[in-house]
Formats: structure tokens, sequence, C-alpha cells
């Protein structure tokens, strides 16, 4: 049986039917069309599914869709404001911090989870907050060196 959920997605309110086995990151892919989440490990080692939940980052693959009923969700399309990217998002391309883009997603929503909480981070503090992204391109440095361009 099918479970009703009212939820916000990037300050939009969005009510849905949703089945208990759908995970959130099948929710937000398949049913309301926010592909920029990636599906990657589906075990909650990779971090290309991260998106902010109710100011936390968590891996939206190890989540019930049926789970963020009342929540505040915010996904990748959620950062830019219409065609103005994200200060983030202008980083990650300024430092060449973007490949094949896979993890970019993930990466940008821990990075903003961090500087909502802590504007002024140490590059170990960055370090830290995007130790559960995994990049399989770039290395890390250069996303690093993004985030803290955006902090100092
Ligand atoms: Fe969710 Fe890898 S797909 S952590
Ligand atoms: Fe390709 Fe990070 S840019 S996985």
């Amino acid at each position: 049986m099918n479970i009703e959920i009212s939820c916000k997605i990037n300050r939009q309110n969005v009510k849905a039917s949703v089945s208990p086995e759908l995970l959130l990151v099948d929710f937000l892919r398949d049913d309301i069309g926010l592909t920029g989440t990636k599906r990657g490990c589906g075990i909650g080692e990779c971090g290309a599914c991260t998106v902010i939940l109710d100011g936390q980052t968590v891996a939206s693959c190890l989540i019930p869709a049926a789970a963020v009923d009342g929540c505040e969700i915010t996904t990748v399309e959620g950062l830019s404001e219409g065609e103005k990217l994200h200060v983030l998002q202008q980083a990650f391309l300024d430092h060449g911090a973007v490949q094949c883009g896979f993890c970019t997603p993930g990466m940008l929503l821990s990075a903003k989870a961090l500087l909502d909480k802590n504007p002024k981070p140490t590059r170990e503090e960055i370090k830290v907050a995007i130790s559960g992204n995994v990049c399989r391109c770039t290395g890390y440095t250069k996303i690093v060196d993004a985030v803290e361009a955006v902090a100092r």
C-alpha cells in the first residue's frame, strides 16, 4: 500500500504517493525528474546521491522516500537561481574541479552543508566534509581549492 507524503524539495511543495520500498534517490530521479542526484554504489559508500535533508547531508540511496514526509530537501537543482549559478558551482568551474561530473552534485551539497554551518572552514574541515564523496576523476585538490575559494 502506498504512503502519502508531503515535503519541500528545492523550495517547492511536493505531494506524492510512494511505495514503502521506494528509495529517496529513485523518487527524486524517476518520479520528480531531478536527475542531478546520481545513483552510484547504492549502498551508502560513494556519496554520489548526497542531498541535504533538513540541513544535514544524507545518502539518498539509504533513505526510503516515505521517510521524508514533512522534510525539506535540497538537491543540486536547488543551488542555482534560474540561470545564475551558485557561488560553489561557479568556483568548481573556475578551479577545474569538474571532469565527468558524476560526483559533482554530491560534492556541491556536502560543501554547501558545510558552509551553511561554518562559513570559514579550514582546509582540513573541507576535506572532512567531503570525505564521504568519492571522485574518480579529478583527485580532490581542485575540489578542495574550489570550496576554499568560496570560504575565504
Ligand atoms: Fe548513495 Fe553511493 S549511491 S552513497
Ligand atoms: Fe568524475 Fe568526480 S569528476 S567522479
